[in-house]
């Protein structure tokens, strides 16, 4: 057995109905993995008819159905990628702590699936013999107005979380991401971030604590995992340190009336003009404000152009938002005509894309209409493009014809909090993150090739215009090409060549939280942080 039994797992797991001193034996006289893991849930005293509903092996009809279920990038669904050994689905903590227990005593490699987005897929892949422990029962959200609080599990998805708030009150929301089906556990322990991140901050800027369940099965909150471990799991990841079980978090006011709006611009409109004027002052008006823009390459008139989205959100009425961008952004030209007033969970369902006839219950909706094969991958900008800069990368990006970009600005809120407040460090200094991405339906490994290489290539053409050393990453935008580290290795050399991209000077800490909490690395996967190394 690699990690040995502690006293202080002894002590945790007295707790339990049934001790487990016997897995050896037990392990070799199993029939098979599904026997072996049915046996060992007994143990730790998991009735054998809710065994009989929460685990599945690939023997189960059902196994298809409940992987499938959470994969969100069709790359990771082909007959060629590694399958898990097991799929555990808990109803409580119980579950989960027994899951732990005996994934640990197998010496496998736990893989933690909450809304199943990452975007490499590393919730459910591997390329070791792994059990998935997948959150999706895990997922009430207990609301308390008295203090503008809720408890969130990481099962739920931000859809239900802004379904919740409405049910609550129109003067309230949440800064999260504008994605329905999106799962708490990765997107908060991820960083987290939405259309009011320039008023409130991250995502992880308005969580006031959680409840996890550490290697040796103990559940923690606040008080008992300590500030360090607190501090790492809002921004570090929650992979590499537990299996968080909820968050909670404060609820922000908002106004009754916000103002949305999503305008298309192409070169005859002087495109790039609004874009360079965009860039001066996108990260420094009212924080109110946040306009996104998408750079895509589009067929026009039978040719290839770059096409300008400008997708606005305010907290606040149009002529209040006339008035800032005509002081601000007037080459924008925006017009009335071009704004809708809503209520802010209105405003978040606009930009996800749905109709603003569409009633709120669609938020409840858990699984997508459909599912895409993706790649992302992100980058920092900290010194505005020129114009000729913009011209010679759409140049580039129409001469590639699929990739494109998204810019997020930032500033305001993000200025203020201290890049060592959470783990994620990419605040004062940053006019926008870029996000890069490309779509494809084909299942042809050819097509994976070549727009893997292009979203490769555009990156590297994109190094003059964008922060180095570290070459700064979004950890939510989870990329592989910028380090990794092998299943089951746990190199601190390797783990700090993606670490120092997401966290900058923050990492160093990230590993002694880790050595602390986790010293046999455990939970551990391609980009987990690693343990010191001695
Ligand atoms: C369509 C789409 C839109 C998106 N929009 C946004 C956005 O607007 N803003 C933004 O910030 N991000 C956005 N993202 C990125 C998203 O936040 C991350 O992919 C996030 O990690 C997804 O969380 P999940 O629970 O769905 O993913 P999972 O794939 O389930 O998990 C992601 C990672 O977190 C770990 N993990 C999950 N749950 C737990 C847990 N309970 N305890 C410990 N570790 C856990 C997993 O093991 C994995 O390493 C988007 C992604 C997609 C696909
Ligand atoms: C998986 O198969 C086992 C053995 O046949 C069965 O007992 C169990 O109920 C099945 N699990 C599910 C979730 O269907
Ligand atoms: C996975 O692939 C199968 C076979 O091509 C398909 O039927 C299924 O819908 C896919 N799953 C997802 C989640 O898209
Ligand atoms: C969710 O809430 C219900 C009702 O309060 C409770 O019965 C159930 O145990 C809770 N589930 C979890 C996983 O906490
Ligand atoms: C684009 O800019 C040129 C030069 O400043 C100007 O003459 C023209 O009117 C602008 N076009 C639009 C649509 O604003
Ligand atoms: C396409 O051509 C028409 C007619 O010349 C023109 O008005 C329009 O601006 C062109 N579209 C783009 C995106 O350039
Ligand atoms: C929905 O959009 C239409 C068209 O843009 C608009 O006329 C209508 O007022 C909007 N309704 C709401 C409730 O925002
Ligand atoms: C994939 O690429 C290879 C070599 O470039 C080519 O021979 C093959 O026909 C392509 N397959 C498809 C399905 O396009």
């Amino acid at each position: 057995m690699q990690f040995p039994l502690s006293s202080t797992m002894l002590s945790a797991f007295l707790l339990l109905p049934f001790l487990f001193f016997d897995s050896q034996s037990l392990f070799v006289s199993a029939d098979s993995t599904y026997d072996y893991f049915a046996n060992c849930l007994t143990k730790q005293g998991i009735p054998s008819d809710e065994i009989s509903h929460i685990l599945y092996s690939p023997e189960n009809a059902s196994f298809t159905t409940v992987l499938n279920d959470y994969v969100r990038n069709q790359r990771f669904n082909t007959s060629t990628t590694k399958k898990p050994t097991i799929i555990v689905t808990p109803l409580d903590i119980q579950g989960i702590q027994a899951a732990i227990f005996c994934t640990k005593e197998a010496d496998l490699q736990l893989k933690i699936r909450s809304g199943g987005h990452d975007y490499e897929g590393i919730s459910y892949v591997s390329r070791k013999t792994f059990v998935i422990l997948d959150l999706f029962n895990i997922r009430n959200i207990t609301f308390d107005m008295d203090s503008k609080t809720a408890w969130v599990q990481s099962g739920a998805t931000l859809g239900e979380l802004f379904y919740g708030i409405w049910k609550q009150s129109n003067v309230y929301g949440f800064p999260a991401g504008v994605c329905p089906t999106v799962g708490v556990g990765g997107h908060f322990s991820g960083g987290g971030y939405g259309p009011m991140l320039r008023k409130f901050g991250l995502t992880v800027d308005n969580v006031v604590d959680a409840q996890i369940i550490d290697v040796n099965g103990k559940v923690l909150g606040r008080k008992g995992m300590g500030e360090d471990l607190f501090w790492a799991i809002r921004g570090g990841g929650g992979a590499s340190f537990g299996v968080i079980v909820a968050y909670k978090i404060n609820l922000v006011p908002v106004p009754e009336t916000v103002t949305v709006f999503n305008v298309k611009k192409f070169e005859a409109d002087n495109a790039t003009d609004i874009l360079v004027q965009w860039q001066q002052v996108a990260d420094k008006y009212d924080e109110n404000l946040f306009i996104r823009v998408l750079v895509q390459p589009v067929t026009a008139n039978n040719t290839k152009v770059i096409r300008l989205t400008f997708i606005g959100f305010y907290m606040g009425d149009s002529d209040s938002l006339l008035s800032v961008l005509n002081s601000h952004l007037p080459l924008l030209k925006l017009q009335k005509s071009d704004c809708t007033e809503t209520s802010w969970v209105k405003s978040m369902m606009i930009w996800m894309n749905f109709d603003n006839s569409t009633a709120e219950e669609v938020l409840l909706n858990r699984t997508p209409d459909s599912v895409n094969f993706l790649k992302r991958k992100s980058d920092y900008v900290l010194t505005p493009i020129t114009k000729n800069g913009f011209t010679s990368i759409f140049n580039k990006m129409v001469e590639l014809g699929k990739v494109g970009l998204v810019f997020n600005p930032y500033g305001g809120k993000m200025s203020e909090i201290a890049e060592s407040d959470a783990p994620f460090p990419h605040r004062k200094g940053v006019i926008y993150k870029i996000q890069y991405s490309v779509n494809w339906q084909d299942a042809s490994l050819n097509l994976t090739k070549q727009y893997l290489g292009e979203a490769r290539e555009l990156y590297s053409f994109m190094t003059p215009y964008v922060s180095s050393n570290p070459r700064q990453a979004f950890l939510n935008y989870r990329d592989l090409d910028i380090g990794q580290n092998a299943n089951g290795k746990n190199s601190y050399k390797q783990g700090k060549v993606y670490g120092e991209k997401y966290f900058k000077g923050n990492f160093d800490r990230l590993v002694k939280v880790k050595t602390a909490v986790d010293p046999g690395n455990f939970f551990r996967n391609e980009q987990s942080i690693p343990t010191l190394p001695y």
